[in-house]
């Protein structure tokens, strides 16, 4: 539990000054409300909770926190998984849930300029109804927030084809932790005009600022979208068929790899059957392709289903229409939620050379008979990308728990001597920061703290996420 006590009555009355009263929460339910994320079942109580209105507002009560030193954990939605909103030093709770308007969608440019607090999908929806596309789509975009999309780089089922966050941010207003208030670059396509601080703010957790405006690349929406599932006897020859789907030629705008374990928690947690399973299947991918031609789209579905026949595919199952391909994209994003109820609370974000891919899948098995858990793997296989969820018979947070620590780190030793890192589109925050020191040296750590500290000197901004200053 976090430390309380931090700060004084006449600090709270001064942050009520700035925000309003009815803006300014303390009691318990809120406390715990804000006090927990997707990540595990961690709970750690903030001493307060903000919800600022403005740009101003958040300037103003970062000047307080740094010349006062009280801890501030910026969040957005709180759909993170890895901690990163999670209040672990108790302080001031800020949420940006009030900045929630899209400011111009500006159609002669192709971008959209919008606050943080915008749900992802409410953002996907108000471009497409002019005809233009925002890509990344993590599972939870129709409760995460783009803020918080910034903050952890996420990515989901279309970076395959199209790249995750960090390809379509191009300037941000940021306030710094002294309450200073900056635009990190231009709203324009190129800029090697210095540093490039708009991409070293997104993927860095709400440590360096809090982003309060966000300008966007879009692209042309693209006219059609054809999605297959195709069954696999065996695991490690579907991770094989991915890489091969691209030695081929082939770019898939999505290409998902779901264990069947992970197929059967979801169908039963929504009750779906549209997906038949049975004995002799061991994973499926869902693999989409997208464009503005469909007879181009079709042959190019029928060449996949035919090279896949090669790594022991069984019968292709096409989506006809628009509620089968809802059908089998919702059963894909609700893995993690059903996974999760169903005792598998530990989720990894392991990534690695796409060709890689069956060795790691291997290799989670393997650790699993040799500790004793079970695994499931899904997610973003045509990225090397998959979310390992563990259900250990006992242990349930891997927040600071040593058994688990040695788990995870064979884990990500592993994916290290595959060439991977330990995450693709989840962070570090709180929960995967021991195990840095896997894939970087002390220098490349060292780097990070300099940073750090130039922009967050009291380090008063998501202290103690990604890694420790000292
Ligand atoms: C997904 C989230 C967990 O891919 O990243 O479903
Ligand atoms: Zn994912």
């Amino acid at each position: 539990m976090a430390a309380t006590g931090l700060i004084t009555t006449e600090q709270l009355e001064n942050f009520k000054n700035i925000v309003g009263s009815d803006f300014v929460l303390a009691d318990e339910e809120n406390l715990h409300k804000y006090g927990r994320d997707e990540t595990e079942e961690l709970l750690f109580l903030p001493e307060v909770v903000l919800k600022p209105g403005s740009t101003g507002e958040i300037a103003a009560i970062l000047k307080i926190c740094n010349r006062e030193k009280i801890p501030v954990t910026p969040r957005g939605a709180g759909t993170g998984l890895s901690g990163g909103a999670l209040p672990h030093l108790g302080g001031v709770l800020l949420s940006t849930e009030r900045l929630n308007k899209i400011r111009h969608i500006d159609e002669r440019n192709l971008q959209v300029i919008t606050e943080p607090g915008v749900i992802t999908e409410v953002l996907q929806d108000a471009v497409k109804a002019k005809g233009l596309f925002y890509p990344p789509d993590p599972s939870s975009r129709g409760s995460c927030f783009i803020g918080g999309n910034i903050a952890e780089n996420s990515g989901g089922p279309k970076a395959v084809k199209y790249g995750v966050v960090k390809d379509y941010v191009l300037n941000l207003e940021l306030v710094l932790p002294n309450g200073e208030i900056i635009w990190t670059g231009a709203n324009v396509l190129k800029n090697s005009t210095g540093y490039n601080l708009t991409q070293l703010v997104v993927g860095s957790e709400g440590t360096l600022g809090i982003v309060t405006q966000i300008v966007l690349k879009l692209i042309p929406l693209p006219k059609y979208d054809l999605l297959m599932l195709v069954p696999f006897a065996s695991l490690e020859k579907a991770s094989e068929a991915v890489s091969a789907i691209f030695r081929a030629g082939f770019v898939p705008s999505a290409l998902e790899l779901m264990e069947i374990d992970a197929l059967m928690l979801v169908s039963k947690m929504v009750d779906s059957t549209a997906v038949p399973v049975n004995d002799s299947i061991e994973a499926h991918l869902i693999i989409e392709v997208d464009g503005n031609n469909l007879d181009v789209l079709m042959s190019e579905m029928e060449a996949i289903a035919e090279l896949l026949t090669r790594f022991d595919a069984g019968d292709v199952f096409f989506a006809d229409d628009a509620q089968q391909k809802a059908e089998l994209w919702k059963l894909r994003r609700r893995v993690a939620e059903a996974a999760k109820s169903s005792g598998y609370t530990i989720e990894e974000d392991a990534v690695v050379p796409r060709a890689e891919l069956p060795a790691l899948v291997r290799g989670v098995k393997d650790l699993g008979k040799q500790h004793g858990f079970e695994a499931v793997c899904y997610g973003h296989a045509g990225d090397g990308n998959l979310h390992i969820r563990i259900n250990h018979p006992t242990i349930k947070n891997s927040h600071g728990n040593a058994e688990m620590n040695k788990v995870l780190m064979d884990l990500f030793r592993l994916v290290s001597q595959l060439g991977g890192t330990i995450s693709g589109e989840h962070g570090v925050g709180l929960i995967q920061k021991p195990y840095l020191d896997t894939v970087f040296r002390q220098q490349n750590l060292e780097l990070m703290r300099g940073i750090k500290r130039t922009f967050d000197p009291n380090n008063i901004l998501n202290a103690g996420k990604i890694f420790d200053l000292t």
